[in-house]
This record gives structure tokens, sequence and C-alpha cells, in this order.
């Protein structure tokens, strides 16, 4: 979802800096997964960073972008706007590799395809739905989550769907969204996730950063969290009791203080 600081600002800012991609991409190599193709923006700007990155200080790390997408004519439309999107022209021959194979598939196939973008890049495109085919993907060290909202979309914002994405993570795997909803909070929690603040970008104010490990949050939520949740207009009286019981168990507030 990209606000008014307009997509490649906002896909700098909450994502490829926020994550510090380009930087941890120095000391190790990397699957990232871009959860919501859409236009391509997020992909495009980690790809790029890194490309720029890479021709300033070569490595051996190699970064492996794989995107979800159940319904590639966003990237389509996007081909097709490269004025008003301008980053999309140096992608354009991947993009349109992806997309004519897209075209070409029977009614009841899914693409699975992998291009190399350099030497040390490449990006893989799994169309379908993200809960079934993120099952075949390599694991993740770095999710960048933009899916719809979770008023638009709530079915990928839940306890289930976090818990799948954590069975499949990496140990240290960090997870950045630009939704910052008590409710994604707590079925991050709820899916074993340590939780905390991500850095505000242009016009919003909060954004979630979220980690297998506490160490790798910056700003984790403290116990206040917890009250916040008793006062929550969100969940009904007995929700809230029932969410404070279970998630006073996390691990995360034995490790915080605030
Ligand atoms: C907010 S847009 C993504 C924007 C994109 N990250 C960008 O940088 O341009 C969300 C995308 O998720 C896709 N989507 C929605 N539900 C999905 C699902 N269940 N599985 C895979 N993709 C899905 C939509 O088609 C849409 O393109």
């Amino acid at each position: 979802m990209h606000s008014s600081i307009g997509p490649l600002e906002e896909a700098l800012a909450l994502y490829v800096e926020q994550s510090a991609l380009c930087q941890a991409l120095s000391s190790e190599s990397l699957v990232l997964w871009d959860c919501g193709l859409g236009a391509g923006t997020n992909a495009f700007a980690a790809i790029a960073a890194v490309l720029g990155a890479q021709a300033e200080a070569p490595s051996n790390h190699r970064l492996q972008v794989v995107s979800f997408e159940n319904d590639l004519s966003g990237l389509e439309l996007a081909l097709e706007n490269e004025k008003i999107l301008p980053y999309i022209a140096q992608f354009r021959e991947p993009a349109n590799h992806v997309l004519d194979r897209w075209r070409k598939l029977g009614p009841d196939e899914s693409l699975r395809e992998t291009i190399s973008i350099s030497s040390n890049v490449t990006w893989t495109v799994f169309d379908g739905d993200f809960r079934t085919a993120l099952e075949r993907a390599p694991a993740p060290d770095l999710i960048y989550y933009d899916f719809y909202s979770p008023k638009v979309c709530p079915d990928l914002w839940t306890k289930e769907v976090f818990s799948l994405v954590h069975s499949r993570s990496n140990p240290k795997c960090r997870l950045f969204t630009y939704s910052s909803a008590t409710r994604v909070h707590v079925a991050l929690l709820d899916s074993g996730f340590y939780v905390g603040r991500g850095q505000s970008t242009g016009a919003k104010n909060h954004t979630t950063a979220a980690a297998m490990r506490m160490e790798d949050l910056k700003s984790p939520l403290g116990p206040s969290f917890l009250s916040r949740l008793e006062r929550s207009h969100i969940y009904s009286l007995e929700e809230r009791a029932v969410l404070r019981a279970r998630l006073s168990l996390h691990p995360q507030w034995r490790q915080s203080i605030t």
C-alpha cells in the first residue's frame, strides 16, 4: 500500500532502508519475500538498491527476491504507465518475460518463474495465493508484507497466516509492514513473532517491524501494549480478558521494560 509520499519513496523508506537491506547483504546472502508484487515497486526498489550497492562494493553474497502475487495484471498496468512509474523502465525486460509466461498459462496452471537479474541477484515470481505458494518458496530472511490493508483483505493478516509465515522463516528473519493496526500486532504476537514499532514514513506515523528474535527489533513493544489492549474498543470485554491472558505469556515482555 503506497501513501501520499509516492510509491518509490515509500518502498525505499519503509522497506529497503528500514530493513537495511544493502548493509545486511554485505555480510550474508539473503532471501527476500516481496508479499504482494502489485506494480513491483518494492521488489524493484530493493533490486535496484542492491545492484547499485554491489556496483560500488562488489560482494559474493546473493539476493533472491521472491515475489508473491495472485493477479499479475498490476504489473502489466505498471508497464503500460512507465511515465508515471519510471522505476519500471530498468526492469521492463524481466517483467515482460514474466508476463509473457503468465499469459500462456492454462486455466489450472500457475507460474513459478526465476530470472537472473545479475550474477548475484535473482527474481522469482510465484503467481497464485500467497498462503499456498509460500510452502514452495525458499525460506525468507527478510519479508516486505504489503498486501491490501487488514480492513480490505482481513484473511491475509491473521494469526493463521502469520503462523505459516513464522514456520517458514529463517531464525533471524525480520518482517516489515506499513500496517500498525492493533489486530495486526496481536496476530503477529500470537504467531510467535516479536513485534516492534517501525519507523514513520511520510504520511504514515506508525509502521511495524517484527522479528523471529527480540534482539533484531530496534523499538520493541513493551508491556504497556497489554494495558492499551485492555482499553481498546476494537475488542469486547471478554475478548480483551482472553487476549491479555494469552499474550501476557509471550516471551517479548520478559525481555523488555517499557
Ligand atoms: C498493496 S498491493 C502491493 C503493492 C506492491 N507491493 C508494490 O510495491 O507495488 C497488494 C497486492 O497483493 C495482491 N494480493 C492480494 N491477495 C493476494 C493473495 N491472497 N495472494 C497473493 N497476492 C495477493 C494484490 O493483487 C495486489 O497486487
